[in-house]
């Protein structure tokens, strides 16, 4: 019997309303089903956000530094269950253990990160231009946040809204991707346990389209933080606009990494398999576009899909595994088809493009790490994100094309660039339209403590992570005082 979860509503742990669940399954291995949860709808969100609207007050009302050594605790109680959470994250999501591992890391982190963001929480003292009038500027909470967060690091990113959100005093309600729930649930847990106050910080299962819609479009929802697709937050924005209530969102890349001739070829090999396929290439900033100088086209291609037909495709649970299986089918059949789509565009696929059934992976959503050559930016695999081991290669005649190439896109979050040139490197930290910047390193695997979150379509409202991130979670009090 597959073990029940529940959701936490006001301080305690309920099921949804309707009584209907869901189920929640190994991605590599799908008769194995990690848990069942509640399949929440409108009516359990709107109880959450009451829930969070009635005790952000008393959890306000907690000094701001004291709010930071329950996020402490937090910390350290996820830290003695690193291990399980880990295991439990590959089970649900996929990735490797060794990446799981390094994820729940990331989350313990954050929590401690935005834990000392509690002492830190500064405003400002002003001249007035009166008499005797001096102005304080304080940093207030937003009220309630509703956060709506992806499969793909379902500890990672709950940490990363929740703590920042939870540090500044606002109360949250929290819904996690009904594909990866477990991990979201541990968080809440540790949280609860650590001692932040009944209701202010609740959780809700299930689908987008009933829970997660009423968290968008509930009046009493001040806030909204979303990471994923980028339909489903344009509907966000849109929802959010209507009512005026704050919006952050991060969604889509197609992420440039250019290697320049004058670049280690092992090493660039390494970065962008590393940018490209590790944790399936199912990152918002894994690189899904290499965009290589001519000289070296021949060479790099060679040494890269030689790389590529090494990659060990498994369970992520098994010791020597690089890259899982995708989450489900749709994503797998989404793969498939756009490697289909790219070869009738005139691509030529390299290596990698099938579907793994035989013997271990025939319970799971697997398929063989693809490399596509030749492809041009008129492409639709060039254009659009597959979010899969997908990559594509494409030549450029030196420095300039390779910008001209990387910058074509709609999207701006990560693009790299492998060189031993400092002039070329700083060259494209100034040209290229992107959020984050990666020079010699892959374009995914960010840190907790500096800003996240790109330009152009792939994200809207203010950055994530690091310091910053207080600005979408606090309003600002300007208070003149005459004495
Ligand atoms: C990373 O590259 O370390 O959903 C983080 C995503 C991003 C997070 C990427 N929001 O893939």
């Amino acid at each position: 019997m597959a073990e029940r979860f529940l959701n936490f509503i006001g301080g305690e742990w309920v099921g949804a309303a309707a009584g209907r669940t869901f189920e929640d399954r190994n991605p590599a291995d799908t008769g194995e089903i990690v848990g069942v949860f509640p399949h929440s709808d409108a009516s359990d969100a709107r109880q959450a956000v009451g829930a969070a609207r009635h005790a952000q007050p008393a959890w306000a009302a907690i000094p701001a530094p004291k709010r930071g050594e329950i996020l402490y605790r937090a910390a350290n109680l996820l830290e003695a269950r690193a291990e399980s959470v880990a295991r439990e994250m590959t089970r649900e999501e996929g990735k490797t253990l060794p990446e799981a591992k390094g994820e729940v890391g990331r989350a313990i982190n954050i929590l401690r990160y935005f834990g000392g963001e509690g002492a830190r929480l500064a405003g400002q003292t002003m001249p007035s231009e009166r008499d005797r009038v001096v102005i304080h500027t304080f940093r207030e909470p937003v009220g309630v946040v509703g956060l709506i967060t992806p499969w793909n690091f379902p500890i990672a990113i709950p940490a990363w809204k929740a703590a920042p959100a939870l540090i500044a005093g606002n109360a949250v309600v929290l819904k996690p991707s009904e594909l990866s729930p477990l991990c979201a649930l541990r968080l809440v847990e540790v949280l609860d346990e650590a001692g932040v106050t009944k209701g202010a910080l609740n959780l809700v299962n299930g689908p987008g389209a009933e829970a997660g819609h009423e968290v968008v479009v509930n009046r009493d929802v001040d806030a909204i933080s979303f990471t994923g697709s980028e339909s489903t937050g344009g509907g966000i924005a849109v929802e959010a606009a209507k009512r005026r209530a704050r919006v952050q969102l991060e969604m889509g890349g197609k992420n440039p990494t250019i290697v320049l001739k004058d670049a280690n070829i092992a090493d660039a090999v390494a970065t962008v398999v590393n940018a490209a396929f590790f944790s399936t290439g199912q990152r918002c900033t894994a690189t899904s576009r290499v965009i290589v100088e001519a000289p070296i086209v021949e060479a790099f291609n060679q040494a890269l899909i030689e790389r590529t037909r090494t990659l060990r495709v498994g369970n992520g649970l098994e010791a020597g595994v690089e890259v899982g299986p995708s989450i489900d089918e749709r994503q797998l059949t989404k793969v498939l088809d756009y490697l289909a789509v790219g070869q009738r565009e005139g691509a030529r696929l390299e290596v990698g493009g099938e579907r793994l059934s035989d013997g271990a992976y025939a319970k799971g959503y697997f398929s063989s790490p693809s490399v596509l050559s030749a492809v041009t930016s008129g492409m639709r695999v060039a254009q659009e994100e597959i979010f899969g081991p997908v990559l594509a290669v494409m030549p450029a005649r030196d420095l300039d094309e390779a910008v001209e190439i990387a910058n074509d896109i709609r999207f701006g979050l990560s693009a790299g660039i492998c060189t031993s040139s400092l002039s070329s490197a700083y060259e494209f930290m100034r040209r290229i339209r992107a959020g984050l910047v990666m020079v010699n390193v892959p374009s995914a695997g960010v840190e907790y403590h500096v800003p996240f979150g790109g330009s152009k379509e792939s994200s809207m409202g203010l950055r994530e992570q690091g310091g910053v991130a207080m600005d979408f979670y606090t309003e600002w009090k300007t208070v003149y005082l005459k004495y």
